[in-house]
């Protein structure tokens, strides 16, 4: 946890009386902190390598095309990019772990217990790749949405603002220490315990609500055809299902493309009226395995910036926007707005 409060409080501390484009800023804290708790802790404390890496995530987003997606086997020109960019990304892991081996350390990380467990370096890269890209691809997305979405609504982004001051006084009541200090005292499952911060938690399911666009796609792979309701899926095929079509259904969410957390209020709770409503976490079988990091990694940066900073989303030119862009439905991922917004800060203390 201290290297957690430390990567965040340090990178969100320093922007004082600026504007920032939170979709490029919290991506790189996020990273870091997914970096810091499932890979390794040297490529963590070393922030060129975090964005050397962060970089060649973002070329392989790019390269994600449907044709890789649909056709794996055609080796196209996305295909060639990604192969090249996966190249660079396992000669950064191997370099670690063979440095690490070279010179005997015994490091207290997720790299470590791998290594310990006898697992070759290319098994060791498949992981990080695969936990550093589900790590990051909803959550760096989400939390600035989350701290835009505030901004745009004062009247919950006051009640967050008194939440979490709250929050962290029941923790650590002196506030004339650091806030980075006073964090100290909050442990991990105390971020993460169901309830703790009610308000920010609606926030979150709203904000996840409305802007986790994106398809989710299952290959029936058994060897027979299956029926879904009225659908026959042959074997072999892909079903692909938009989360839009029950996130934004009015039938179920009143006025549905509005921001509007109370709708999860137990008096409303809109995502009770029909069953599995809210997909945002996945349903069934395989939802998100990370949902509680996630939880802890966007509650912890919306409090720092709801603590330290005043927030006004701007244009790119500095003029004030009074509601955020619509959401992009065509995009294959959670992606940020069709329209670049920022973020005007001014310190509150
Ligand atoms: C706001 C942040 C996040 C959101 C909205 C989110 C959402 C989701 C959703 C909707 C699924 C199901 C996908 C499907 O059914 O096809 C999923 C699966 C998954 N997520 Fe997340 N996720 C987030 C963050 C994370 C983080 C931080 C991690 C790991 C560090 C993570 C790890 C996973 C894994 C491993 C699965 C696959 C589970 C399985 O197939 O059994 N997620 N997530």
């Amino acid at each position: 946890m201290p290297a957690l409060y430390s990567y965040a409080c340090d990178r969100l501390g320093s922007l004082a009386a600026t504007t920032i484009n939170p979709f490029e800023i919290f991506p790189e804290i996020i990273f870091r902190l997914t970096v810091t708790t499932t890979t390794s802790l040297n490529i963590a404390a070393n922030p060129a390598a975090c964005n050397a890496l962060l970089k060649i995530f973002h070329g392989l987003d790019r390269a994600a095309t449907p044709m890789t997606v649909l056709f794996p086997w055609f080796f196209g020109p996305d295909r060639m990019r990604r192969f090249h960019l996966m190249k660079q990304f396992y000669n950064t892991i191997h370099d670690t772990v063979e440095e690490r081996k070279r010179e005997g350390r015994n490091e207290d990380d997720p790299m470590q217990v791998l290594i310990d467990e006898g697992l070759s370096t290319i098994e060791i890269t498949q992981f990080a790749i695969a936990v550093l890209f589900t790590g990051n691809a909803n959550t760096a997305v989400i939390a600035p949405f989350l701290v835009c979405d505030l901004a745009t609504h004062p009247t919950y982004l006051s009640q967050v603002r008194e939440e979490v001051d709250a929050f962290i006084s029941s923790f650590n009541p002196n506030t004339s220490l650091p806030l980075k200090t006073r964090l100290q005292s909050i442990t991990y499952d105390d971020w993460t315990k169901p309830g703790c911060l009610p308000i920010l938690e609606r926030c979150l399911k709203e904000t996840i609500r409305l802007r986790v666009g994106t398809p989710l796609h299952r290959l029936n792979d058994t060897k027979k055809d299956i029926q879904m309701g009225s659908v026959l899926v042959p074997r072999g095929t892909i079903v692909s299902f938009h989360t839009s079509f029950i996130h934004h259904n009015a039938d179920i969410f009143t006025a549905p493309l509005a921001w509007d957390p109370e709708r999860f209020s137990p008096g409303r709770a809109e995502h009770k009226k029909a069953p599995m409503a809210f997909a945002g976490w996945g349903l069934g079988r395989h939802p998100c395995l990370g949902q509680k990091f996630a939880t802890f990694e966007i509650f912890l940066l919306t409090t720092l910036m709801v603590a330290l900073y005043d927030i006004q989303v701007v244009e790119k030119h500095g003029k004030p926007l009074a509601e955020m862009p619509p959401v992009d439905l065509n995009n294959a991922v959670v992606s940020p707005p069709i329209t670049p917004v920022h973020l005007k800060l001014s310190a509150r203390f």
